[in-house]
């Protein structure tokens, strides 16, 4: 493959926390949810470069309603041969499981998937549990993970709700994934895997985990208040709606950050 070349190149898109609304129900979003998200998938499938997977990170629904359900399979009716969705908290497992039936699901009482995509596994990683706010892995998961970056015939990215770290945002921290630390060992211990795809904290951070590149994604929904402060507040802001597109090239993953509903195209400039 040259430098410039392109054809081996794997592009795969990630979408998070879209916690789409029942009308009926409604919510204290300070936004219209459901019209973000639809204005997210329709950028998604308009994708000049259309990525062969959307990994949805999680939080899909706002309280995890069949109702929210449905507004979600409608909308992501255009994406649903290439979807990949994982529970996050707001969500129920067992609905998202009954609702998207054709994907890759792992044989296991948990929500979680594993595909070999371009030549790179993704296993999707259910990290929530029944009633709880922060994620957790019991032992059945962390072996089944394990096992799973064992069995990678390549490279591989681990994608789950609860990013692995401690971020920095104070009140969200206080559902961050526990056991703490518990996936430093497995994932250092994996050669093969390139990237960790988490969701949850509603803003784009990168950090490492085991020595692996770990990033969550931006929310389509309120994105959690930038404020690093320990005693800082809980707050929420609306910024704007992204999602993020990861290109694997011959050079490795480069994750770029795209914004959806600021009403912008792109022009070509008079000096151009
Ligand atoms: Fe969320
Ligand atoms: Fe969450």
């Amino acid at each position: 493959m040259t430098a410039t070349g392109q054809a081996d190149d794997l592009l795969i898109a990630q979408i998070s926390d879209t916690h789409a609304i029942d009308p009926a129900l409604g919510s204290d979003s300070i936004v219209d949810n459901n019209e973000r998200m639809r204005t997210a998938v329709a950028s998604l499938a308009a994708e000049v470069l259309p990525p062969v997977r959307i990994v949805h990170t999680g939080d899909a629904t706002n309280d995890g309603h069949p109702g929210e359900y449905d507004v979600l399979v409608e909308t992501f009716e255009p994406l649903a041969d290439r979807l990949r969705i994982l529970p996050g908290n707001h969500d129920d497992p067992d609905e998202i499981r009954r609702r998207f039936p054709d994907q890759p699901w792992a044989d296991t009482d948990h929500g979680s998937w594993v595909e070999t995509v371009g030549g790179v596994t993704l296993i999707g990683l259910d990290s929530t549990k029944r009633g709880e706010h922060g994620g957790h892995l019991d032992d059945a998961r962390l072996t089944w993970v394990a096992d799973q970056l064992a069995a990678a015939p390549g490279p591989s990215v681990l994608c789950l709700h609860h990013p692995p770290f401690r971020s920095g945002l104070a009140w969200m921290d206080d559902g961050q994934l526990r056991p703490h630390g518990a996936l430093d060992e497995i994932v250092a211990g994996a050669p093969g895997l390139e990237r960790i795809w988490c969701g949850h904290l509603h803003r784009p951070i990168t950090t490492t985990v085991g020595g692996v590149t770990t990033i969550t994604c931006p929310t389509t929904s309120q994105r959690i208040g930038l404020d690093l402060r320990p005693e800082a507040p809980i707050s929420v802001i609306a910024e704007p709606a992204a999602y993020q597109l990861h290109l694997r090239t011959e050079g490795g993953w480069v994750t770029h950050t795209r914004p959806v509903d600021l009403g912008i195209e792109p022009i070509v400039p008079d000096w151009a």
